[in-house]
């Protein structure tokens, strides 16, 4: 079907479905947890008048599960259900009822939401839905366009990659590009292994259509034909709605051979890690798309010039790409008009932790840590108090909350080593004493670590015999020193894993002295 047919039908669609009340059932990994199924099960068999549609979440974490009725023009949320108590009737009926929005308005009022717009309100098994609402439109745009006019407009945006490096994504776009080989591949990074972080899988549960419609942007720029979406083996409804994404996308000529009518060809496959931190580092990631052993390579030469099967290869996070759809139809100056000068545009953030209000949240970058934690999270739970908050995962480090107006900027928050990494921010009350949360971090690290190269397969797990020395009071005056060491050593790993595992200590020793030395021994 061409573009302007195409965009026709999806409209009309729309509209006749627009008319007719409907219950979405915000379906993803988190709310599963929480007996979403058993709800949407109930529903689909009881709530006969109404259309059921099974979408992804929109970040509220804290309010699942969710639904929304809508009916006559309205939009009424539903949210905290208990699925194995609440009736169907009784469901229906609070649609009439007033409510309090108090909470939700607190954590969505001052949300920027560009990435995660369509995520709980748009149905990510309908393509149709997507292209009614803009979908697919910059990608048909991108194609009248030359390649280079393109890389203009993201060159303006100064949009950077969100999956941790931080690093342009024109240029890595323009460098594959550069590499003059008969094939080239995109690659979308949606390991996520992560603790602590769950933005992509939120992207590919909730709005599947904008990473493909992302991808086959960057496969037409990069000059790909070929691209490869790697998904973690435990995300399986990510995988799911992905699949279905990539059929309806086929079946519309908007993937596949000659796109929209143009010259242009681009194929996806879905490839599923075997899970691991390491599988989400590009060159892992590589080797275990080829069906190599899960360890990095060394660099250079970086995947833009020798990739997959030693070909020019873009990789980029699912986020990353997710933004591309709106960056192509708005333009790079309205991306900037948000976030910092040297750092524009939004950020998802995984917020969780000891706070009321937990989910996932689309900020400036550049908005601070407190905002997050009390503005939009809710601040402590009843009769406790926040006392840090690990920001940017076991790669970094913790802010005291006398540090909460730090900025959250790539690709250092804190000069102690406390990095934005994915956007993970996680509140620590008093439950927990600090150390223990440094040794978790520590720990996580020496688990993950894949063995290739010294430094991080023995520095890791001495790193975390030193704390459990300083938690069991054990401790001496030479375990700082040799933390410290450690730390030190560790950037010449071979990888970003063992690059960045001496951040908690380095994080610790400067802003959490104290509690270190509580752990010295007396006598
Ligand atoms: C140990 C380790 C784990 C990583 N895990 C991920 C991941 O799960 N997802 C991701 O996009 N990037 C991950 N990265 C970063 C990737 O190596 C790479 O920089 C990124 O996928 C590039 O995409 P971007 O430029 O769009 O950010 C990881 C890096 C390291 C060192
Ligand atoms: S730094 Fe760690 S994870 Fe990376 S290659 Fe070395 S041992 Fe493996």
């Amino acid at each position: 079907m061409k573009w302007q047919k195409l965009l026709a039908y999806a409209k009309e669609q729309e509209t006749l479905l627009a008319k007719m009340p409907k219950i979405m059932v915000q379906v993803g990994h988190c709310s599963r947890g929480l007996g979403v199924e058993v709800l949407m099960e109930k529903l689909s068999h009881q709530a006969s008048s109404y259309r059921i549609v099974e979408v992804g979440c929109d970040g509220a974490c804290f309010n699942a599960p969710q639904i929304i009725i809508s009916k006559d023009g309205l939009n009424k949320r539903i949210g905290k259900i208990d699925p194995s108590k609440v009736t169907v009737s009784e469901l229906i009926d609070s649609f009439e009822e007033a409510s309090d929005h108090s909470e939700i308005d607190a954590f969505f009022g001052t949300q920027h939401r560009i990435v995660i717009e369509n995520c709980g309100s748009v149905d990510p098994g309908n393509i149709y839905q997507f292209i009614a609402r803009g979908g697919y439109s910059s990608l048909y745009n991108c194609l009248q366009m030359d390649p280079e006019e393109v890389l203009t407009v993201l060159e303006t945006s100064k949009l950077r990659g969100r999956g941790g490096a931080y690093f342009p994504v024109a240029l890595k776009w323009k460098s594959a590009r550069s590499f003059k080989r008969e094939q080239r591949y995109i690659v979308a990074n949606g390991e996520e292994g992560e603790p602590g972080i769950y933005k992509d899988r939120h992207l590919m549960e909730g709005d599947p259509h904008r990473i493909i419609e992302g991808m086959v942007i960057a496969g037409y720029v990069a000059g790909a034909a070929k691209g490869y979406i790697y998904i973690n083996a435990e995300a399986d409804i990510s995988k799911q709605r992905i699949d279905d994404a990539i059929a309806q996308a086929l079946e519309n000529g908007l993937l596949g051979s000659q796109i929209l009518g143009t010259g242009f060809s681009f194929d996806l496959e879905v490839r599923q890690g075997a899970g691991g931190y390491v599988c989400g580092e590009e060159t892992t990631l590589l080797n275990t798309i080829e069906g190599d052993r899960r360890v990095p390579r060394l660099r250079p030469p970086f995947p833009t010039e020798s990739g997959l099967w030693s070909r020019p290869t873009v990789i980029n996070n699912i986020e990353t790409l997710a933004f591309i759809p709106t960056i192509i139809a708005d333009g790079g100056e309205k991306f900037c008009q948000v976030g910092t000068n040297e750092s524009p545009g939004t950020k998802l953030f995984s917020l969780s932790g000891a706070i009321q209000r937990t989910g996932l949240v689309e900020m400036p970058l550049g908005t601070s840590v407190g905002q997050l934690i009390y503005d939009i999270g809710g601040g402590a739970l009843p009769d406790r108090s926040i006392v840090a908050a690990a920001v940017g995962g076991p790669s970094s480090g913790m802010l005291p909350t006398k540090l909460f107006d730090a900025q959250l900027v790539p690709p250092v928050v804190h000069s102690s080593g406390v990095v934005l990494g994915a956007g993970g921010v996680v509140a620590i009350d008093d439950r927990i004493p600090i150390l223990e949360v440094i040794r978790n971090l520590a720990m996580y690290n020496a688990v993950e670590s894949c063995g290739k190269c010294t430094p991080c397969r023995e520095g890791t797990p001495r790193i975390v015999t030193l704390i459990e020395n300083l938690l069991n009071k054990k401790g001496k005056k030479a375990d700082l020193t040799e933390l410290k060491f450690l730390a030190d050593l560790l950037p010449v790993s071979l990888c970003g894993l063992g690059q960045m595992a001496g951040n908690v200590v380095t994080n610790s020793l400067e802003l959490f002295k104290s509690e270190l030395e509580e752990g010295l021994k007396t006598s």
